[in-house]
């Protein structure tokens, strides 16, 4: 019975600690002694989401959204992507405005992380950081090697200027080895060296671009946010020149049928061109930053949102009026669309100008997911998940260099061993379940702490969080029912996660509240002896 009854106590002491919740008092508290500089006005806040938002999707993904997938395994949405390109951008304002409430009540590093410790508690915080890591790290890989592979299509049309191995350089110097031996399937006389029968890739460019991204970082977030500035205004710059060069060549009768594959089509389309927004929410993990993030956060945010939407939107109308997206496409629209499409009107000038114009709108992607990932993983060392040494703020540049770097040298190790297509659907399979536990977590704390000053409100509450998480949830429940690797990788993920917690961050937490307890023993003894 004594055993039992220790047995039930120990659990429910278990559950009593995972389940701690930490004050946002205590936060603010926290984050108020920081070093990190307050450097982010309204403006720099809009550039860093519209530099963290428009990228690959716009560039890459949109293609096989608009036109379905060579093999059979998307469907198109055809002219009527413009209608998933709504539905995507509706998931994301429902989640868009949570965000904002809990971005301007503790306006603190960490983001979802953060807020899930307010509310869910030790472990729930732990696993959403954890699936974070899929959303800003797995992503920022991605995106790397989708930089690479523009960069090598950049060079390929200075073929009558560079040396060869510049113009056309080896496959296992610019991709990954999944990639490498699928090459190596279709053309046996391409050279892999190999080890053990194991293909050896370096996927140069990917790795370099990813160590300046690094060194950008560390030197400074105001620095970070001009270069992400001149990266928007050119991309930005070549989508406009897209949409209105392009309009020229519209074929009105590329618009008809709007829908070739119906509410089917529409529904592949918004799963997929989802990944086109994601990176709006990596605003509310640089709280800390912002000068005034009570009032400039949730313009930031929905705005950016919002400035988005519209050029997407403007951009599918373009491309599907261009191409006839109800037949098969060829590979070259579904690897960078908007540039193809010019090169198949005769502007050569433009595709050039297109591509030179996707590589400024990736760099500036990589910018902001390496800068939100090591925000994340700021919070978590403050909250004893991981080492206190990766607090340190550089004297001089005022930035976590140390946890940068380490960002930086694991997103490396990923570049050389990671499948690219399985790597940006984790992402979004991450991406959708933070978006959902932040609506989950604004619907909480309304009743757990409904006194706290709310600088910004989500309207119509319950409705608005409900509907992010049905929309969301809606989505993520699509793609688990088709087969796919990401389907599978994903609970491994979150198990591998909790593993991690019960070993590691668990028992590092309670050692640090045994540090402090005895802190407090000691410092009551000595003024006692006083
Ligand atoms: N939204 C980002 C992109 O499209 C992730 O690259």
């Amino acid at each position: 019975m004594a055993e039992k009854y220790s047995r039930a106590t120990l659990t429910r002491n278990f559950l009593k600690t995972i389940t701690r919740i930490k004050n946002p008092d205590e936060m603010l508290a926290e984050a108020s002694g920081a070093g990190l500089e307050k450097t982010l006005g309204v403006w720099d806040l809009i550039i860093l989401g519209v530099g963290a938002i428009i990228g690959s999707g716009i560039f890459a993904v949109v293609g096989i959204a608009a036109a379905g997938n060579v093999d059979g395994s998307a469907l198109g949405a055809g002219p009527a992507l413009t209608i998933s390109m709504v539905i995507a951008a509706i998931a994301c304002i429902f989640s868009a405005l949570c965000y904002s409430e809990f971005a301007t009540m503790i306006p603190v590093a960490g983001g979802a992380y953060t807020y899930t410790f307010a509310t869910l508690g030790e472990f729930a915080a732990w696993m959403v950081g954890w699936v974070l890591m899929l959303e800003y790290a797995i992503g920022f890989i991605a995106v790397a090697c989708a930089w690479s592979n523009h960069f090598v299509q950049f060079m390929s049309g200075f073929e009558k200027f560079l040396p060869a191995w510049l113009a056309n350089p080896p496959v296992w110097l610019v991709n990954d080895p999944f990639t490498a031996s699928k090459i190596v399937a279709a053309n046996p006389d391409t050279f892999v060296p190999t080890l053990f029968g194991m293909p050896i890739c370096i996927n140069l460019p990917a790795i370099l671009i990813v160590l300046l991204i690094t060194a950008i970082l560390v030197k400074g977030t105001k620095d970070s946010t001009k270069m992400a500035g001149i990266m928007v205004f050119v991309k930005l710059a070549v989508i406009a020149l897209f949409v209105i060069a392009g309009a020229f060549f519209v074929k009105p009768d590329n618009w008809t049928p709007f829908a070739p594959n119906g509410a089917e089509g529409i529904f592949a389309g918004a799963f997929l061109i989802f990944f086109a927004y994601i990176g709006f929410d990596a605003l509310a993990t640089a709280a800390e930053e912002c000068k005034n993030p009570q009032k400039d956060l949730p313009v930031g945010i929905i705005g950016s949102l919002l400035v988005t939407t519209v050029v997407y939107v403007l951009v599918a109308l373009i491309l599907t009026g261009m191409q006839d997206t109800s037949v098969p496409v060829p590979a070259e629209f579904l690897k960078a669309p908007m540039a193809y499409c010019m090169s198949l009107a005769g502007q050569n000038w433009a595709a050039g100008l297109i591509s030179l114009g996707s590589l400024a709108g990736l760099t500036s992607v990589l910018l902001v997911l390496e800068m939100a990932a090591t925000r994340i993983l700021y919070a978590m060392s403050r909250d004893h998940f991981i080492s206190k040494r990766f607090q340190k703020i550089h004297p001089k540049f005022k930035t976590p260099a140390l946890l940068t770097w380490t960002v930086g040298l694991l997103a490396v190790v990923g570049i050389l061993t990671l499948n690219l297509d399985v790597a940006a659907e984790l992402c979004n399979y991450g991406t959708f379940t933070s978006f959902i536990i932040v609506c989950v977590a604004v619907l909480i704390l309304r009743k757990t702490d409904p006194d706290r000053p709310r600088p910004f409100k989500v309207p119509f509450s319950p409705v608005v969080p409900s509907l992010g998480i049905i929309t969301c949830g809606g989505l993520m429940v699509y793609k688990s029912m088709q087969p796919s690797g990401s389907a599978i990788l994903f609970p491994v993920w979150l198990g591998v996660g909790a593993m991690i917690y019960l070993l590691y961050g668990f028992v590092k937490n309670r050692l640090n509240e045994n540090a402090i307890h005895n802190e407090k023993v000691h410092n009551k003894k000595q003024e006692i002896l006083k």
